[in-house]
């Protein structure tokens, strides 16, 4: 959408009766993304903007004010920003089982993990995962002072005054209550309310909720808790935060413990002593799915000693000690209607389905992955087909295969493009697999010379895992791009200097007020975190996850430039120490060192780092007896894995190196420890047995 910059008192009659024709149909659609697809296609900024110049039209012209007048439905939609909520320790997400055989495996990981023989049960609960939105309740001498939304785990949105509504949320607790508790669970809305309020809202002329999750969490984030309130919420305690006392040392215990504090706990939790049990709960939990009258799309499994849980830890950002077991997906068929190729940030060609919009399992579905030219190839897919497509969970719908008897005469075969459809026209190629086999992705190998992954660094670049500048999204990357006003990171952060050439507020969609809050939102991102400005660069393979292991790693920017150089140049130390960092490989170092490799690259730094200030990592504890030192393990361990017991060095601060130097600081070693060993007294390095490191860290 493209509003006028013409100051309202300009407007004539004539243009503000056909402004706020577009604005109504424009803001309706807006909702409709919003409500019907949650998939909001502006931000909430452009939204406001919007409405603002709306009602000053109509505040001008009350006469042209329109019977569909999107002002006589505010509070459909938060109308601005929740202040940020940090959360004291941060909301983790559930890797995911399909099968029985996964969700068996999990419970033989903890096994091995811990080191726990054939005779002893690990038992673990098994409750129904609630499909809403999870929220953190933080009580201090029992009384709720504030609630948060997940957000991206580490920083949600304030959403205390709305929880305040919700009937399961006590706002005392009541028994014998530690001093601060983080209490965790699910906000959600019943199949019912869910109905009511769709009707409501459809009887007040507002467009209806496509799915009981999207109500629910539509209703928590109205600025407005008058309208929370209206809106019937409710709310499962499942897990927890900041608890420094917990009233008991197993999962289900504790949960049992916030039900007598006075919080709604899911009434289909066990706790299972085998696998064969685990299974049979899943299955009777999905047997009663239909009938439950709330939405929940599997089953969580949680090891139920709490001790077992520490010592299993996290891996990125799941917990090692839960599961989430899902249900299977849901399926429909619709019409392949076309097939658009999509150029990502690296060059790569993916084929997107386009097709008849349908509805899955509550979502209506109108684009879906088809990976790659291959599988186009191997599902023998016509434009013009009848296709079976699935949905499972949040992963994008996927094309499972056509039915083959309602092919049309007129079916078309697709050709996938030979050539980038880029200005330099750029071959395509597939590269090499890591095994040396020809890869199944079509890239265009233009980099950064090809405007479309420039384009894509670019948009990259300011998304909101990245540097989440409030008012720039992929529509204003775009235009800054096509206008040449933005080439690269660092020419964002020179646009305000140079807006006295572009001039950005004569732009259409853009006023003197969004680009004020523009430039302000970009001179707030001029301090960026390490891990989002490493995230940032868009370096293959090193994803939000990578990005954060690498900023805890070498803790501030000149470090990683140095060590990613140096394992550029082929320094093999430099490439050990990346190497020991938790869940770095090969495949990632390759990367990094090509990324340093390239003079371009440097260059585009250099200016990026002229204009921005890289915050230094958070720094790791420092407060235990192994904080800081540099510990190599070596030969075989006998009371816990060698995971298990890099995974605790890192929780206390220690980095964990693969190779000994004269940097390392303690070697533990087991029985079979060989040539590590004898590093170790070449370069004087202390060593220990594992007993001497287990009193070290209790
Ligand atoms: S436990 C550290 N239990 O699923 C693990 N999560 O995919 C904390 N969810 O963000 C989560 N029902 O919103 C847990 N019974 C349940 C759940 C549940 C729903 C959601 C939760 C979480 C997501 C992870």
């Amino acid at each position: 959408m493209s509003i006028s910059t013409t100051p309202v008192e300009a407007l004539t009659e004539l243009e503000a009766g056909a402004e706020l024709a577009e604005l109504a149909l424009v803001i309706a659609d807006a909702d409709k993304r919003y409500y019907q697809d949650d998939a909001p296609t502006l931000t909430d900024a452009e939204y406001d903007v919007l409405r603002r110049r709306n009602l000053a039209i109509e505040a001008r012209f009350p006469q042209l004010k329109r019977a569909d007048s999107p002002t006589d439905q505010i509070g459909a939609r938060p109308a601005e920003r929740f202040d940020k909520l940090r959360h004291a320790v941060p909301m983790l997400s559930l890797d995911n089982a399909f099968t029985d055989a996964d969700a068996a495996d999990f419970v033989e990981r903890v096994r091995r993990f811990l080191m726990i023989d054939a005779a002893e049960p690990v038992v673990v609960t098994a409750e129904p995962k609630i499909d809403g939105l999870s929220c953190s309740l933080r009580y201090e001498a029992g009384r709720l002072v504030s609630a948060a939304t997940r957000g991206d785990g580490a920083e949600g949105e304030n959403v205390t005054a709305n929880v305040r509504t919700i009937a399961d949320v006590p706002g005392i607790l009541v028994g014998d209550v530690p001093e601060v508790i983080e209490v965790r669970g699910e906000v959600y809305m019943s199949h019912a309310d869910f109905a009511a309020l769709n009707a409501r809202q459809l009887a007040e002329g507002k467009p209806a909720f496509a799915n009981p999750r999207n109500a629910a969490a539509g209703s928590l984030r109205q600025l407005d808790a008058a309208i929370t309130r209206s809106r019937p919420l409710r709310f499962f305690a499942y897990a927890w935060g900041e608890a420094p006392q917990l009233p008991a040392e197993t999962q289900f215990d504790v949960v049992q413990a916030f039900g007598r504090w006075g919080f709604r706990v899911n009434p289909l939790m066990v706790r299972c002593q085998t696998i064969d049990d685990l299974l049979g709960h899943y299955h009777h939990i999905e047997a009663l799915r239909a009938g439950l009258g709330y939405d929940i799309d599997g089953v969580v499994y949680k090891v139920d000693r709490l001790d077992w849980q520490a010592r299993l830890g996290f891996v990125s950002r799941s917990p090692r000690w839960a599961i989430a077991h899902k249900f299977p997906a849901e399926r429909a068929t619709t019409v392949l209607e076309g097939i658009d190729i999509q150029v990502g940030r690296t060059g790569a060609h993916t084929p997107v389905a386009r097709l008849t919009p349908v509805t899955v399992g509550g979502v209506v579905v109108s684009n879906a992955t088809l990976h790659n030219e291959d599988e186009i190839r191997r599902k023998d897919l016509r434009i013009g087909d009848t296709v079976v497509i699935q949905r499972a969970g949040d992963v994008i719908p996927q094309v499972v295969g056509i039915v083959a008897d309602k092919r049309p005469a007129d079916a078309v075969e697709y050709v996938f493009p030979q050539h980038c459809a880029c200005s330099l026209q750029t071959p395509l190629v597939r590269e090499a697999t890591a095994s040396g086999e020809e890869g199944a992705i079509k890239r265009c190998g233009g980099e950064f010379a090809c405007p479309y992954q420039r384009q894509e660094h670019l948009k990259h670049f300011v998304s909101r895992k990245a540097f989440d500048i409030d008012g720039i999204g992929d529509k204003q990357i775009a235009l800054f791009f096509e206008k040449g006003w933005i080439k690269e990171p660092a020419d964002l952060f020179t646009l305000e200097a140079r807006n006295g050439e572009i001039q950005l507020q004569r732009e259409e969609g853009f006023g003197w007020q969004s680009v004020k809050n523009l430039f302000d939102a970009i001179r707030e991102r001029r301090n960026i975190a390490l891990e989002r400005f490493i995230f940032a660069l868009g370096i293959r393979n090193v994803g939000e996850t990578t990005a954060r292991v690498l900023a805890a790693g070498y803790g501030g920017w000149a470090a990683f430039v140095e060590a990613g150089q140096a394992v550029a140049a082929g320094d093999a130390k430099a490439r050990d120490d990346m190497d020991a960092l938790d869940q770095i490989g090969e495949t990632v170092i390759d990367s990094v060192a090509r990324y340093f490799a390239e003079a371009h690259n440097l260059a585009v730094l250099a200016r990026l780092t002229a204009e921005v200030t890289v915050l230094d990592a958070e720094k790791p504890k420092t407060d235990t007896e192994v904080a800081g030192l540099t510990i190599v393990f070596t030969g075989s361990l006998e009371k816990m894995t060698r995971d298990e017991a890099k995974a605790r060095a890192v929780s206390l601060g220690a980095k964990v190196s693969g190779s000994v130097s004269k940097k390392t600081d303690l070697v533990v070693a087991g029985p079979g420890a060989g040539s590590k060993l004898a590093d170790a007294q070449k370069h004087g390095v202390k060593v220990i047995s594992e007993d001497d490191w287990l009193a070290m860290i209790s």
